[in-house]
């Protein structure tokens, strides 16, 4: 494990810490294991074909994770009420965009059209995982 890799690693643990802080289990969804599988699966894929698939999937989940986040902070926004709530969000989201960031730098460019059509279904996967969270 590359240092950057354990930072991110322990950033996300904070921002799951953090995040259920505000989260009462009770209101946490059933698909949290499906989730997880489904989580798990995303990085062991392509940590099957090397260390440049491996950051070209955490880039394309980072930008996925930033637009989720910027859905959520105008959707705070909007409503108001809610500074400390949004005030994490935001942190949250220049974490997400320091990842990406780093994520995109190690897997290099230009990736190859496999490993872009892969980040294509994970971007799209977990776009379809929030739709489907929503409704269940
Ligand atoms: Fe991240």
């Amino acid at each position: 494990m590359t240092p950057g890799t354990q930072r991110h690693g322990e950033t996300e643990a904070e921002h799951l810490r953090r995040v259920e802080e505000w989260l009462p289990a009770s209101r946490r969804s059933w698909l949290l294991g499906p989730w997880r599988l489904a989580g798990w699966t995303t990085g062991a894929l392509p940590a099957l074909f090397g260390s440049r698939a491996v950051y070209g999937t955490i880039a394309a989940v980072e930008t996925f994770v930033d637009t989720h986040y910027q859905q959520q902070i105008d959707h705070l926004e909007r409503e108001g009420g809610q500074d400390r709530l949004l005030a994490l969000l935001r942190q949250c989201q220049a974490d997400e965009l320091h990842h990406r960031d780093e994520a995109a730098a190690m897997a290099g460019q230009p990736l190859p059209w496999v490993l872009r059509a892969w980040c294509v279904v994970v971007g799209t996967g977990s776009a379809a995982a929030v739709v489907v969270a929503r409704r269940v």
